[in-house]
């Protein structure tokens, strides 16, 4: 099996963190009694690149055990933990990442995880689907289909399917109800305070937090942010959205207004250049940026380079900016996934809803054969994850008296 990883020899510690997030994954667990014994996706090639930390290693151990052979790269320089990425090599998991790989590295890496000749791709931001389409288009073939993690890469899959070259069907995990509703928005809305504090050690009640981006995303971070005790200031540019803000209890303002004004910025967007030169300009000192957007486009790190004099890594995972009028800026993980670059990632509990998700799409995409185009996850599949999740609760639901049904059903009162 080849491989490239920092240290093998990180084996140990990778597995407790495994075994740690196992415990609480009770939908996966599920699955893998279901699925077990009858081995659905014996004889299929696995790519996925995916953080790579030790909620995903479940998922692709549990891939591996039920028949596939799994190799993955990490979908992000800084939320790759290069323990994990040793345990899951000594798991039968072929893997091409490490901690802080450039730029060149990590497409070298996806590249290699794709030369095994997939034929289902689980992506995270679409960067393997990217790849396959431009450099690799040899191995399209091959490939039955796969499934996408996140909003952005949905968008890029859109986009692809619009312009009628996406060439094998993917699977939208990210719009399931059992993923955005939960994943997008309590996941984020946890994970992205939880990277905060441990990077800062700042106090939130009574700051100023510009939250920018109202959707599954940034309603989840408005939320938390909120309960800690900082006044949210909201902007967006969907009217809906800002409107929804509104009647949320949050004063919402365009970026510009909002930018002399926030102690804390937090991009959830999926958009570029979100935060950029003219509100860099108008900042306070010791503003702190976040961002939780796939891509670390959202805060404009060019722009910020070059309004600044220097930049030092203040504390780790905060890179301090000091600009040439003597303010200071600090920004989280260099404007990468805030929540994956200085914290694990969303809570263990949440991400066994969408890799349950991921799984059931596999097997789907295993058994049945589709056209090339963007689907979303049967609507059987994403009712099952959530009744697992709520069985493993022990919380039962009400089902419908036959008096209900035909009720439900007639036209006349
Ligand atoms: P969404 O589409 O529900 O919401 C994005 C919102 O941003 C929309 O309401 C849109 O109108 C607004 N927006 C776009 N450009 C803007 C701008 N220039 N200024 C202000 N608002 C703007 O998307 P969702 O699901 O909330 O995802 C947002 C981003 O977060 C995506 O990149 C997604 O891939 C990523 N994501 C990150 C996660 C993490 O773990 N950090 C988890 C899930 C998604």
């Amino acid at each position: 099996m080849e491989y490239r990883i920092a240290d093998r020899g990180l084996a140990p510690s990778g597995e407790k963190k495994i075994r740690w997030a196992k415990q609480y994954m009770p939908v996966l667990r599920f699955l893998e009694n279901r699925y077990g014994a009858a081995r659905p996706l014996e004889g299929t090639v696995i790519s996925a690149c995916l953080h790579l930390e030790a909620k995903t290693a479940c998922l692709l151990i549990l891939l591996k055990e039920l028949g596939a052979v799994v190799v993955a790269a990490g979908s992000n320089p800084l939320s790759t933990q290069d323990d994990v990425c040793a345990a899951l090599v000594e798991n039968g998991v072929a893997v091409f990442s490490r901690h802080g790989m450039t730029v060149e590295e990590y497409f070298e890496n996806v590249r290699s995880t794709l030369a095994v000749g997939p034929n289902i791709i689980v992506d995270d931001g679409a960067d393997l689907v990217a790849t396959v389409h431009t450099e690799m288009k040899h191995l399209l073939p091959g490939i039955r289909g796969g499934s996408e993690e996140t909003t952005s890469g949905v968008k890029r899959l859109k986009s692809m399917a619009a312009e009628g070259i996406l060439a094998f069907p993917m699977i939208s995990v990210n719009d399931a109800h059992s993923k955005y509703l939960f994943d997008n928005r309590y996941g984020t809305g946890q994970s992205v305070m939880d990277g905060l504090l441990r990077t800062t050690n700042m106090l939130v009640a009574g700051k100023t937090v510009v939250i920018a981006g109202y959707g599954w995303c940034g309603r989840g971070v408005a939320m938390r942010a909120s309960a800690m005790g900082a006044r949210v200031i909201v902007t967006e540019l969907d009217p809906h959205r800002a409107f929804e803000a509104l009647m949320d209890g949050y004063e919402v303002a365009n970026m510009a207004e909002a930018a002399p004004r926030g102690d804390i910025f937090l991009t959830l967007t999926g958009n570029t250049k979100v935060i950029r030169r003219e509100h860099f300009e108008v900042m306070k000192d010791g503003a702190v940026l976040g961002n939780a957007g796939h891509f670390d486009v959202e805060i404009c790190k060019p722009d910020l380079g070059e309004l600044s004099l220097s930049v030092e890594e203040s504390r780790p995972g905060v890179q301090t900016y000091s600009m040439n009028d003597g303010r200071r800026i600090h920004l989280l993980g260099e404007g990468r996934l805030v929540n994956l670059a200085c914290g694990d990632g969303h809570p263990i509990e949440i991400m066994d809803l969408s890799f349950a998700l991921q799984l059931e799409s596999a097997v789907y995409l295993a058994k049945n054969t589709l056209k090339p185009g963007l689907y979303d996850v049967p609507a059987e599949i994403d009712r099952a994850v959530m009744e697992a999740k709520l069985a493993s609760l022990g919380i039962s639901l009400d089902g419908m008296t036959p008096e209900q049904e035909a009720y439900m059903k007639s036209w006349v009162e």
